[in-house]
């Protein structure tokens, strides 16, 4: 039985940020009763606006940011109960993380054969020769040549950082890899081999991929399922096929709509309306402010999670959802 590699379970994040002076303290609601997880060989596409929670949802799922509350486990067990020690090794083994924007995530100065034993010596992995063998092993499965290992990622192109920074969340073999909006930083020309190539490593290595994008399109391309985040909460999740075809949530269908390719001739859904604060969130449904069904009910309380069918593969939590029958080519 495949079992989540990592899971989440009821997770909410509450920052504190000073603002408006030192004596007034906010609390930035950044994940609101996120539920989600990876398995093994699967992509679990995640997308949302800017702001929406996606990079503290991508710290909590590699284990930088402890949730305020909520469980994060590993294999089943609860990580944030398991000694630091193993918390690093076992798990920090076994979950990778690829940043948006390889040029500050990797020393600039040192060589990419440095970058690409520094965990492989902090894990003690294998002999001397053996992790300089690996370098060049990692350097082959992202598809770079082995002079690479000498440059520092300063001299290299975007696109070359980038697998550099894969290989690297590689290079201790982990079973997941969290990519937090890893090709928004590159130039569009180069964007699509970075996807083909985790795509590819998915298949080769059976990893899972958390795959985080504020495009819907790109996820669709990449995703098995799709996990859609407004203001700190997963409001529609599902098979991606599912998602795509037959969106309930009204702000999926916006971001859908928004992705013209997908669509042909669609009709664009323009969201009008303030994108509430994460200080702030609006009571009820986060997205009622801007959406063109909300009425009174939607402010009473965010709605309970509402599924397609008995397995619960694809659910949202709305109380006006659009019809399934309606492609989104035809709806609005
Ligand atoms: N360290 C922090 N301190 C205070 N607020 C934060 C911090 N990190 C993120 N936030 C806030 O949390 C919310 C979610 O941010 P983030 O997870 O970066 O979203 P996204 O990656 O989708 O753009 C935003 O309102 C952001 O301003
Ligand atoms: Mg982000």
């Amino acid at each position: 039985m495949n079992e989540p590699v990592v899971s989440l379970e009821g997770v909410h994040v509450v920052h504190t940020s000073r603002s408006g002076g030192v004596v007034r303290r906010d609390r930035v609601h950044a994940l609101t009763d996120v539920t989600a997880s990876v398995r093994r060989g699967e992509v679990l596409g995640v997308v949302g606006e800017s702001g929406c929670g996606k990079s503290t949802l991508a710290r909590v799922m590699v284990g930088l940011q402890a949730p305020t509350s909520g469980t994060v486990r590993f294999r089943g067990g609860d990580l944030w109960s398991m000694p630091a020690r193993a918390r690093r090794k076992s798990f920090g083994s076994s979950v990778g993380v690829v940043f948006q924007d390889a040029s500050t995530a990797l020393n600039p100065r040192l060589p990419v054969r440095r970058i690409l034993r520094d965990p492989l010596d902090v894990h003690a992995r294998g002999t001397a020769r053996e992790r300089e063998a690996r370098v060049l092993d990692l350097l082959g499965l992202v598809g770079l040549p082995g002079h690479v290992a000498d440059a520092p990622p300063g001299r290299l192109s975007g696109g070359q950082r980038q697998r550099v920074a894969v290989a690297r969340a590689l290079a201790l073999e982990p079973d997941v890899i969290v990519a937090d909006e890893p090709t928004s930083a590159l130039d569009v020309s180069v964007r699509a081999q970075v996807l083909n190539l985790l795509g590819d490593l998915r298949a080769r290595l059976g990893l899972g991929l958390v795959f985080i994008s504020h495009d819907i399109q790109t996820v669709r391309h990449l995703a098995d399922r799709i996990a859609v985040m407004y203001l700190g909460r997963v409001i529609e999740e599902g098979p991606a096929s599912e998602v795509a075809a037959r969106a309930r949530h009204p702000y999926t269908r916006a971001l859908f709509s928004a992705a013209p390719s997908l669509l042909g001739a669609a009709e664009r859904i323009v969201l009008t309306g303030p994108v509430p604060s994460a200080t702030h969130p609006p009571s009820g449904c986060p997205f009622r402010t801007r959406c063109w069904k909300a009425g009174d009910e939607c402010a009473a309380r965010f709605p309970p999670s509402a599924a397609a069918d008995r397995d619960g593969r694809h659910s949202w939590h709305c109380v006006h959802p659009e019809s399934p029958i309606r492609s989104i080519r035809e709806s609005r």
